[in-house]
């Protein structure tokens, strides 16, 4: 086994250091920071105790047996062999979903954690991925697929497997907290795949620590971070995070670590009564719904949003009332940003918004963080200031500066792009856009090129 870089955990927190500290430096408590290798861990007696989450189990494309092999110069090593081609492709859209975020499907041999807070859809995700690594379609056929309860009984799954017409015949349920008993009984039938859900309530037994304590596994924060498996994070392939809206249905599973793929891929979901269905066109999932050109409200503007490699569209409402000049509220949009779009939009363009209220809110809770959405936020301002409803159809991209000035922001193609294949007509972008804009084929878009606000005001309105 080669030797790994010794880690020290707080055994309280997780919070991990690359070396030793009397009291931790993240919650302060006293003689908690416990060293942790992988495959090897110090129970405090000098004695190793074996917990077997081994480096080799873990990564099977990593040679055995290192004492035969020697450090091989670059340009001789074989780039046909590769983890990539070793992928299992998951089948369906919602297989394709999880597998792009997986950056292709999964990696046999691998370890994949998945956090998310409760309640977010986990335990149903996995269920579904397991249900289709069993199935097989894109596999040459069934193999058996282990789902292992830590939660819940089997007779649970089974009601949940029906509500969501899942049939695998392959599927195995097991529930149990007992590290040792779960491998004992699930090696018999070799599985394809291993589901534990979850990490934190199972246990290995003669390891000190209740379940879910650092020498044990790990566990989850309110927060839904993974806080003891900061540890499982240094030691697994891949790291997963699912996030969803308290009140919207939508589920976004997101790669924060990933040996064999981008971490930048995201995956969005529907949760629906029966389970979670991938969406396929997300892009416009954030846009309130449609309406008839005689009903556009003023205030409304479109802007684009990088998350990972793709764009999406969301929708910025403004609202300016004359009369209120103290009320600012903002919703999705940083404070800061807005009184500056705001204080721009008075003295490079001239609105005369110090008498006026302004109100302003992104639609479906997103936040906007990024400064591409500043231009639709003027636009919005300005839409409801002058009570003219901007056009259906119409999107805008760009940040702006102190002087007025419209400014390029990055992914400037994807997001024309992605306007123009939902069908946008006009898109405002900043004059330097433009010919960085004229090579792409953005099916009949017209595309908008302003210098600065003054000039997408006089386009515009
Ligand atoms: P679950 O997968 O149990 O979440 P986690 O494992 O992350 O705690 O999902 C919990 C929620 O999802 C639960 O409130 C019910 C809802 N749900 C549906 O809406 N439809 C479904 O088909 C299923 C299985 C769950
Ligand atoms: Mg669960």
């Amino acid at each position: 086994k080669g030797k790994s870089k010794t880690v020290w955990v707080c055994s309280e927190c997780g919070y991990s250091s690359g070396q030793w500290w009397g009291y931790c430096q993240s919650c302060q408590k006293a003689g908690t920071m416990k060293q942790f290798s992988p495959g090897v861990e110090s129970n405090g007696t000098g004695k190793v105790s074996g917990f077997e989450f081994s480096e080799n189990v873990a990564r099977a494309w990593l040679p055995q047996n290192s004492a035969d092999t020697v450090p091989i110069r670059l340009a001789d090593v074989n780039r046909g062999v590769s983890p990539l081609d070793w992928r299992i492709p998951l089948s369906g859209l919602f297989g394709a979903e999880v597998g792009r975020v997986l950056g292709g499907g999964l990696v046999p041999g691998s370890l994949v954690l998945v956090g998310g807070d409760p309640g977010v859809g986990k335990s149903t995700l996995l269920l579904q991925t397991a249900a289709i690594i069993a199935e097989g379609h894109a596999m040459g056929g069934t193999a058996p697929v282990v789902y292992v309860s830590g939660e819940e009984s089997i007779e649970q799954i089974g009601n949940r497997a029906d509500r969501m017409k899942i049939g695998a015949t392959e599927l195995f349920l097991y529930s149990s907290t007992d590290i040792k008993d779960i491998l004992d009984k699930a090696r018999p039938l070799s599985p394809r795949a291993l589901v534990i859900d979850s990490i934190q309530t199972v246990y290995l037994q003669g390891v000190t620590g209740s379940a879910g304590s650092i020498s044990q596994a790990g566990h989850v924060t309110k927060s839904g971070d993974i806080a003891g498996p900061r540890v499982l994070e240094h030691i697994v392939d891949v790291v997963l995070y699912m996030e969803g809206e308290k009140c919207s249905s939508h589920r976004l599973l997101r790669s924060v670590k990933n040996r064999f793929g981008t971490t930048d891929e995201l995956g969005v979901f529907e949760m629906s009564h029966s389970g979670l269905q991938a969406v396929s066109n997300p892009s416009e999932m954030f846009l309130s719904e449609e309406y008839s050109d005689s009903e556009i409200l003023a205030g409304l503007a479109v802007a684009v949003i990088m998350d990972g490699s793709r764009a999406f569209l969301i929708e910025i409402q403004a609202l300016c009332i004359a009369g209120s000049p103290i009320a600012r509220q903002v919703n999705g949009v940083q404070a800061s940003r807005a009184d500056m779009i705001i204080s721009v939009l008075m003295k490079q363009a001239g609105l005369k918004l110090q008498e006026n209220g302004i109100f302003l809110n992104v639609v479906s809770g997103v936040s906007l963080s990024e400064t591409a959405g500043d231009l639709s936020v003027a636009a919005a301002i300005c839409s409801s200031f002058l009570e003219f409803p901007i056009p259906r159809g119409v999107a805008f991209i760009g940040e702006i500066g102190l002087g007025g000035e419209l400014r390029m922001v990055p992914g400037m193609e994807k997001r024309a792009s992605t306007l123009a294949k939902l069908g946008y007509k006009k898109c405002v972008v900043p004059e330097l856009a433009e010919k960085f804009l004229s090579t792409l084929d953005l099916e009949g878009m017209q595309i908008l090129a302003c210098r600065d606000l003054k000039e997408m005001i006089n386009t515009v309105f």
